[in-house]
């Protein structure tokens, strides 16, 4: 016997068969049996989610012979039950709008409603697809519609409900069907294997479900195709190669990077995911849904239909994910993935982008959260000392306290203010009219005029294709040590300097047409870059210096001795297509 696929094996022979409708069902069970049946039915709906199936199903139970009239319990034995399953009743006709769509064969059917069934209680047209009738056909469908003969009835089917006339939506009682919730799918894939007798962990079901987003149909076909490779043992790392899916594992390993604050980790990650081939930008993508299910998990009570796209075996360790991070945290995640996800499609060299877009996330962790910000911002308004809410994570308490709030006049140190340079601990902030702490001297801007400058500025005019190199040696003051180049880079960029270190030996060996040891050093910033500002540099620049300007701006930067690392309209750029 040949191989029947899944789908059409499964196909639901009852109402209560049919999976995750249950309003649809429930209504028509009761149309059913109240009597209440109307002459024509719209069902619409995504794909594969059981219109076809519930049409002949209704077919069935209006024409079911066991009773003396329509039942809501079909016997599927009686001649009316098993041609409606084949295929092939007389007085069941399926039609598939799309391709029978014309006045004429329109009007072929209003002649062929004015017989009485053949054998019967009702003559029954299931029209699938029905948005695809043309107008005219449409028009002519409606006058059968407005004077129905007493026997006849007509289901129709359409995934695009948008596309149906007002005139025929006013004349049927319609049902909507939803998509299937991942959870529902993922236990109906399991009521299949069981029932197949194929052996598959809960997790290779969930990636299954997951990829079938929302529909049934699509659920059964990719786990006929998952199946077509592994045959009747299914092992839970194989689904995801085979479906060409993102790793469960992978996004949970970047969310705990994130969590952990540990950036060699997203080297480590990153590095796996080219190990797997896998497409940068999808994982971006991923990540971002991954982000949303935790931000989901942290914000609604787990009965939330929200929250029905989250498998159980997955719920624990969202929990702890939601646990771990504050709402902001999760809320900059998203903007930053976002925004790289769009950067991805354009960029010469995804990875990097990838990586750094990760690294930022890392980062991100450490600052403070913009609550925890103002209230600090208020207490040293008040004169009252800094100190940090307990229950926060030590890894968090890297904004240094405020030297001296009346230093607005004083020369600003932008530039110097790394959190390693002005460590001193949160609670012991100096009153408001002590002296500023005496500043480590800013390593000045690499001058173009000194070898090394130069050098420095040459190796930026070679990554023009690389943008993610440029950025670190942009600000970075350089100095030459013998004939080292040491590059001192701002320290959020020191990891991701070190991890390319090779790419800027091969920079500095095409500026200065020799080879050149480089070294990088976490520094102080320099303000400007050495290298001739482009276009968008001169922009960023002026915004810089506009928002420098800005008292609030010079208020806070006093305030935690900090610097300004970023500055960004507040409309973002037009995006591209
Ligand atoms: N709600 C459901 N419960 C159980 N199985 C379902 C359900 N929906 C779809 N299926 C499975 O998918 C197959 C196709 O379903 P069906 O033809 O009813 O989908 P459809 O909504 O008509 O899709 P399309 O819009 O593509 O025509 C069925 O044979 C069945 O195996
Ligand atoms: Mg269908
Ligand atoms: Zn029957």
């Amino acid at each position: 016997m040949s191989y029947q696929v899944l789908a059409l094996r499964y196909r639901p022979a009852t109402f209560d068969e049919v999976v995750g409708q249950t309003t649809v069902i429930r209504t028509l069970r009761n149309a059913i049996e109240q009597d209440r049946i109307g002459h024509a039915f719209l069902l619409s709906g995504a794909r594969g989610v059981g219109k076809t199936t519930t049409a002949r199903l209704l077919a069935k139970a209006l024409n079911c012979a066991r009773g003396e009239g329509p039942t809501a319990e079909p016997c599927g034995a009686c001649d009316s039950c098993r041609e409606i399953a084949e295929g092939h009743s007389l007085d069941v006709q399926e039609i598939d709008g799309a391709s029978n769509n014309s006045v004429d064969q329109v009007r072929e059917l209003r002649e062929s409603a004015r017989y009485n069934p053949a054998r019967d209680r009702f003559k029954i047209w299931i029209i699938d697809e029905v948005h695809m009738l043309s107008t005219g056909a449409f028009n002519a469908l409606l006058k059968t519609l407005e004077e129905p003969p007493p026997r006849v009835k007509f289901i129709f089917a359409t995934t695009e409900y948008h596309k149906i006339p007002e005139t025929i939506l006013s004349r049927c009682q319609q049902y909507d069907f939803r998509m299937i919730p991942t959870r529902d799918l993922q236990a109906h894939l399991r009521a299949v294997a069981d029932r197949e007798g194929i052996r598959v962990g809960d997790a290779a079901l969930g990636q299954i479900a997951r990829a079938a987003e929302g529909s049934v149909r699509d659920g059964l076909s990719l786990f006929d195709q998952v199946l077509a490779f592994t045959g009747e043992e299914v092992k839970d790392d194989e689904v995801a190669g085979l479906l060409g899916l993102v790793d469960r594992e992978l996004l949970h390993r970047a969310s705990g990077a994130i969590v952990a604050g540990d950036s060699l980790a997203v080297f480590d990650l990153v590095e796996s995911l080219a190990d797997y081939g896998a497409d940068y930008r999808n994982f971006a993508r991923e990540l971002l849904l991954h982000l949303r299910e935790i931000l989901l998990v942290k914000l609604s009570p787990e009965d939330s239909p929200l929250q029905s796209a989250i498998l159980p075996e997955e719920r624990e360790r969202l929990q702890a994910r939601a646990a771990a991070f504050s709402e902001e945290d999760l809320l900059r995640g998203l903007d930053v993935l976002t925004r790289a996800e769009g950067e991805l499609r354009v960029s010469p060299d995804p990875r990097v982008s990838l990586e750094l877009a990760l690294l930022k996330l890392v980062q991100f962790r450490k600052l403070l959260p913009f609550t925890e910000l103002v209230a600090k911002v208020e207490r040293l308004a008040g004169g009252a000392p800094a100190a940090l809410p307990a229950g926060r994570p030590a890894a968090r308490r890297e904004a240094p306290a405020a030297p001296r709030r009346a230093a607005v006049a004083a020369p600003r140190r932008v530039a110097a203010g790394s959190a390693a340079a002005s460590a001193s601990p949160a609670t012991k902030a100096p009153p408001l009219e002590a002296s500023p702490e005496p500043g480590p001297e800013a390593a000045g801007p690499a001058d173009p005029t000194d070898a090394a400058g130069s050098l420095v500025a040459k190796m930026l005019e070679g990554c023009v294709s690389r943008p993610s190199l440029a950025q670190p040696l942009r600000r970075a003051a350089a100095r030459l040590d013998g004939k080292t180049l040491v590059l001192s880079v701002a320290p959020d960029f020191v990891a991701f300097a070190n991890m390319h270190l090779g790419d800027y030996r091969d920079l500095a060996k095409k500026a200065a047409g020799r080879p050149v040891a480089v070294e990088i050093e976490a520094g102080a910033v320099a303000e400007e870059a050495p290298a001739e500002p482009s276009e968008d540099e001169l922009r960023q620049q002026k915004l810089r210096e506009e928002a420098e300007k800005e008292p609030a701006v010079q208020e806070a930067l006093d305030l935690f001795d900090g610097r300004v690392v970023d500055v960004r309209e507040a409309k973002p750029p037009r995006e591209d297509a």
